[in-house]
This record gives structure tokens, sequence and C-alpha cells, in this order.
């Protein structure tokens, strides 16, 4: 096991490229089930989610080539449903597009249950809604949800009572091929529900209004082959976002999209930050001392609950008093805990944390108890005086690719470890 040793209070200076983004390149690698054809995937982050997801499709039958030049060529021509292994699908959360991709190509789906971010509860009710309102047959048990579509999957109309990234992203995947027409209505808006719609039209199936609360899909008789590249990881962006403004530096950070950014631009020009905009970078500064604000995490446009724990670390640094409410996810203040560890004043009370800005943190040995919340303890070590020491540290490895090498290039003492067990 490993951990991160960040010696602390060292301004980040320099640039930082940008990955693809995780939560897109999961629902288009899932995608590739579809496709009886060659896929070529380009900037795809090679974090250990995207590695497992390749494994999941290698042990289905599909093959999987990783090319010297980073890209990934992906053909399911020979996969067979029903067969994905459990051992894997239940150490991430995204493996349940595999229900939606399965019952696509297939007509049918046996998937085990899927694991990921521990927030508590995370119903899957309204994917199981949409895979019945598109004719599915849906039997739950305690180790695999299955679909039976007897009739063959046809396109319907359906309302998600809940906005949800997961359950739309599934959605698209299992009517594609469907008979008919298929209309989404308060679909997540997320800039990867448009990346997976996207690769998916460059595939053949016919999709509009990915972006907006409705989204139609007319089923096609089969998709083909293509090469995509995956868009910006608006996430991955905003975590080196609020790294600069938390260590007082200016860092440049480069492919990336500026509207997607936009939420969190606004909540950290309000603190204070100096964010300038370019075609496909952003630079961001910090002068000291930063302001309080007040928050509340939303579906896109709003304010991304994946940015909620690294503010609150910003917060936790800032001037006054700041309220941060969670909109989106249960239990997502976990971490809290941990940053106390830090030095940082922070009570939380049901959905809303009351973040009472201290003047400095200080070095101490913390957990990253789930992929964002380690982002936080990051961006929180680097901003400490003195040592702080990281451990869980696979969780942070779900989601950022080389963020050691990436901060090491822009001036941070950051180091990753072996823990020495007795
Ligand atoms: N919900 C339901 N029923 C459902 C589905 C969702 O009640 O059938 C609720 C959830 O409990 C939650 C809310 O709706 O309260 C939103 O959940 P959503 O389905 O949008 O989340 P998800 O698809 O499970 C994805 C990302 C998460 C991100 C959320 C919200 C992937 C693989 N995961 O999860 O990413 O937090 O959307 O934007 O795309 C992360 O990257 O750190 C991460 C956790």
């Amino acid at each position: 096991m490993e951990k991160l040793v960040i010696r602390g209070g060292k301004p980040l200076n320099g640039s930082v490229v940008i990955s693809g983004m995780k939560n897109a390149a999961l629902g288009i690698i899932f995608g590739c089930l579809l496709v009886k054809d060659k896929i070529t995937l380009e900037d795809l982050p090679l974090i250990s989610d995207v590695k497992l997801s390749l494994d999941i499709l290698r042990r289905m039958g599909g093959e999987v080539t990783e090319n010297e030049d980073g890209s990934v060529v992906i053909d399911c021509t020979n996969a067979v449903g029903g067969i994905s292994p459990c051992d894997l699908v239940k150490k991430m959360r995204a493996s349940y597009y595999l229900l939606g991709a399965e019952l696509g190509r297939f007509g049918r789906a046996k998937v085990g249950r899927s694991g990921g971010c521990d927030f508590g509860s995370r119903p899957i009710d309204q994917h199981i809604k949409g895979f019945e309102a598109l004719g599915g047959v849906v039997t739950v048990s305690d180790d695999y949800i299955r679909i039976e579509a007897e009739n063959g999957i046809r396109g319907n109309e359906l309302f998600f009572d809940v906005i949800t990234v997961g359950g739309t992203i599934n959605m698209l995947l299992a009517s594609v091929l469907a008979e008919g027409t298929t209309v989404i209505e308060n679909a997540a808006k997320e800039p990867h529900i448009v990346d997976v719609a996207n690769f998916l039209n460059t595939c053949g199936a016919v999709i509009t209004g990915a972006g907006t609360d409705t989204i139609k899909i007319k089923g096609v008789k089969e998709l083909h082959g293509c090469t995509y590249a995956i868009v910006p990881d608006m996430i991955e962006a905003g975590t080196y976002m609020i790294a600069a403004a938390a260590t007082r530096g200016c860092l440049r950070i480069e492919n990336v999209i500026p509207k997607h950014l936009e939420s969190i631009t606004a909540k950290l020009v309000e603190m204070g930050v100096s964010v300038d905009e370019f075609d496909d970078a952003i630079v961001v500064s910090a002068p000291d001392p930063l302001r309080h604000i007040n928050l509340k995490t939303l579906p896109y446009p709003g304010y991304p609950t994946d940015m909620q724990p690294q503010i609150c670390a910003l917060l936790a640094i800032s001037e006054g008093t700041s309220h941060l409410i969670e909109g989106v996810i249960e239990n997502r203040f976990r971490y809290v805990e941990e940053l106390r560890r830090l030095g940082a004043s922070i009570d939380v009370n049901g959905k809303t944390a009351t973040i009472n800005g201290v003047s400095g943190l200080h070095g101490a040995r913390v957990r990253a108890v789930d992929l964002r919340a380690g982002a936080a303890m990051v961006i929180a070590g680097l901003a400490s005086d003195g040592v702080t020491e990281i451990e869980d540290i696979h969780h942070i490895e779900r989601g950022y690719h080389d963020i050691v090498g990436k901060l090491k290039k822009v001036g941070a003492d950051i180091e990753k470890v072996e823990i020495q067990t007795l």
C-alpha cells in the first residue's frame, strides 16, 4: 500500500495539462459494447477506473489494445453478454453502464452489483424505471441485476423523477439500437452526457438534445466504428484551479473548455480569486486573504457536487464564515473529520457545512475517504505548514491521472511512498 507525503506551504506556479474526463470515458468505454467494429479512443485518462473498465470488456471477450501514443483500440465484435466479472464490476460504480449496454446490444443483461465511492445509499431506481419503460423486466437480487426483454427493446417516453447522470447515460446506451424513438425528459445536462451522445452519434446513432432537459434517441439498426477523442475533465481542471488558489500560486491550466468551468470560476471570483479565460486554457491566481462565500451544489450547470470537498478545503483557509450546502448526493461530508485533523474549523449539520475560516492549516496524517475527498486532502496538504500524509490513495488514483507528476511539475513537494508494515 502507498501513501502521499506532502511538505506543504509552497505556491504552485507553472502550467498543468488536463486529461480526458473520467465520467465521460467510463460511459464511452462501456458504450463500445454496442459496436461490432473497431473504436479508437483518444485522450482516455489512464486512471484506475478506466483500466478496470477496459479489463471488464477484455474479460467479456472484447479485444482491447493500448497503443504507445496513449490511444486505445476497442473491438467488441465477439463480446459476450451476461458474463461480466463480478470481482471487477463490484469495484466501481460506473460498471452499472453494463446494464444499459448489454440490454442495448443483446436485448438482455445480467450484471453484478456495482461499487464506487461510499456515500451511503446510492439508489438506481431511475435506471430501472428507464429499462422498464423500454420493455425490460428487471430482477434485482443480492448479487446480480438481470433484465429480460422478451419482445425486444422499444423506444418510449420517460420522465426522470430526479436528475441522474448515470440514469441518463444508461438510457442512451439502452435505447440507441431500440426500435422506434425514445424521449428522455428531465435528463441530466452535464458535459459528460453530451460527450457520450457525441461519441454514439459518431458511431452512427441519432441522438438530439443532449445538454438540454429533453433528449431524443431515434433507434438505428447498428453502429459502426470510429475514432473519438474524450472531452477534457472539468473536475480535474477545477481541482487544479482550487489548488492554485489554496497555495496562493499562479497556474495556467491547459486543455480545458472554460464554459464547462463557469460555475466554479464564478464562485472562485466571488472569493477574490483571479481567473483569466482563454480559448482552451485558464490562468488562476489568488491574493491573500480570500473571502467567505455561501454555496449549494446542484446538477449542471450549477456548482458540481464533485467539486464540493475541494472548495471546502479552500474555504477552511479563507476569511469569515462560509455555508456549504450539498444539494446532490447524500452523506458527502465524511471527509470533514479529516480536514479537522489539519486544523480546519467546520461543523456539519445535515446537508450543510458551516466553515469558520482559520489563518492556516498544519500537516497531519489523514485518509482519502473517497475520490474527491482525497483531492481535498491533497489541496489542504499543499496549503498546510509541515508534512501531511494521505492514506487510502487508491481512491485518488481512480480519478486523477498522474496527480503526483503534474503537481511536482508546478512546484509541489509531493511523493508517493510505500507504507511500511511490520
Ligand atoms: N439518484 C436516485 N435514483 C437513481 C439515480 C440517482 O435517487 O436511480 C440520486 C442519487 O442518489 C443522487 C442523485 O440522484 O442523490 C444524483 O445521482 P447521479 O445518478 O447523477 O449520480 P451517479 O450517476 O451515480 C455520477 C458520477 C459521480 C457524480 C454524480 C453527480 C459517474 C461514474 N459518477 O454518479 O461522480 O458525483 O454523477 O454528478 O459518472 C466522482 O467522479 O467523484 C463521482 C462520484
